[in-house]
């Protein structure tokens, strides 16, 4: 017969009860935690890019995480906040992991295949309204279609709203955007002008790719490996486009139309000197909020 079994209570059992409980951790301290560990990979605005992709994960409003500082997060939330995580750390950027963008007063789905609306092409659009008195709009290069959206969201009685650009990946979005806000604006690819032969505009309006060979390679990597190259990049002076738009633009026209295009920073003479070359009147350039050349202003001449 086999000796009974000792009744001991091993240390392994009776340990359990008395273990401390585990502490599920608030919403505020895994804040803090994803803004200092954002921080220590040295992303530069640590707390807000936490917020965001905190909210994000736990299918929030970033105001609704203010409003839920004290609720427990269990392992099923947590779990998602630590992937957002490890993809901003991996160096893509906070908008293609929360799928938007805020800009002027819409806000945008972004991701793969098109480049995030940056806060200095505002500037062109208020240019822009300032200067419309209705008619239709052409705005070339529109990416997102977060300047034609624009123009459309604040004058919607006017119009027609016509956007074109070269990248399929780049129209999906911009459709996206255009069906998100029911927004009348007709969306065509090719090549800058190409799309719409024959016609003409009152207004046109165009960020175009702008950046020098030279300084697209001194770029970020974070932009470089995640934003599309043909939206940013435009040969050995970054005017390969201007150049086009300069050249080919009155046609497009109507008498006394204005033409409003961003540009580099760089890159305000040499763009006024195209433009004045293929006889343009009233060229001007002016600056954006951090007074650097933004926006080039030119009206359809003789
Ligand atoms: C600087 S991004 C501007 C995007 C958007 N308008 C914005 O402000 O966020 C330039 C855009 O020009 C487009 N593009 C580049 N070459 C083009 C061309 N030859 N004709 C039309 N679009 C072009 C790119 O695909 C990209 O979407």
């Amino acid at each position: 017969m086999r000796p009974a079994t000792s009744t001991r209570i091993s240390s392994k059992n009776w340990a359990l009860p008395s273990q401390k409980p585990k502490t599920v951790p608030d919403l505020l301290s895994i804040l803090r935690k994803s803004a200092d560990y954002l921080g220590g990979k040295g992303i530069d605005s640590p707390r807000v890019e936490a917020e965001l992709l905190v909210a994000h994960a736990l299918d929030l409003d970033r105001i609704a995480l203010y409003l839920q500082f004290d609720k427990p997060l269990t392992d099923e939330s947590l779990g998602p906040i630590r992937e957002v995580l490890k993809r901003r750390v991996r160096g893509e950027p906070v908008q293609y992991i929360t799928g938007k963008a805020g800009f002027y007063e819409i806000e945008l789905a972004v991701g793969s295949g098109v480049l995030i609306p940056r806060p200095e092409t505002e500037r062109l659009v208020d240019r822009a309204l300032a200067l419309y008195e209705g008619g239709p709009v052409l705005d070339l290069c529109t990416g997102s279609g977060a300047v034609i959206l624009s123009l459309w969201h604040a004058r919607q009685e006017d119009g027609p709203f016509v956007a074109v650009d070269l990248s399929p990946e780049a129209l999906v979005w911009a459709e996206k955007n255009r069906a998100s806000l029911e927004a009348d604006v007709e969306l065509l690819e090719g090549d800058l002008f190409a799309p719409v032969a024959g016609r003409t505009f009152t207004l046109i309006t165009t960020n175009p790719p702008y950046v020098t060979a030279d300084e697209y390679s001194r770029l970020p990597t974070h932009i470089r490996e995640w934003e599309p190259a043909l939206a940013l990049e435009s040969g050995p002076d970054g005017m390969n486009l201007l150049t086009r738009i300069a050249a080919e633009g009155k046609a497009y026209l109507e008498p006394d139309g204005w033409l409003l295009s961003e540009i580099g920073s760089g890159q305000g003479s040499i763009a006024k000197s195209a433009f004045e070359a293929q006889g343009w009147r009233d060229v001007s350039v002016e600056q954006d909020y951090t007074g650097r050349d933004r926006v080039l202003l030119a009206k359809h001449g003789a």
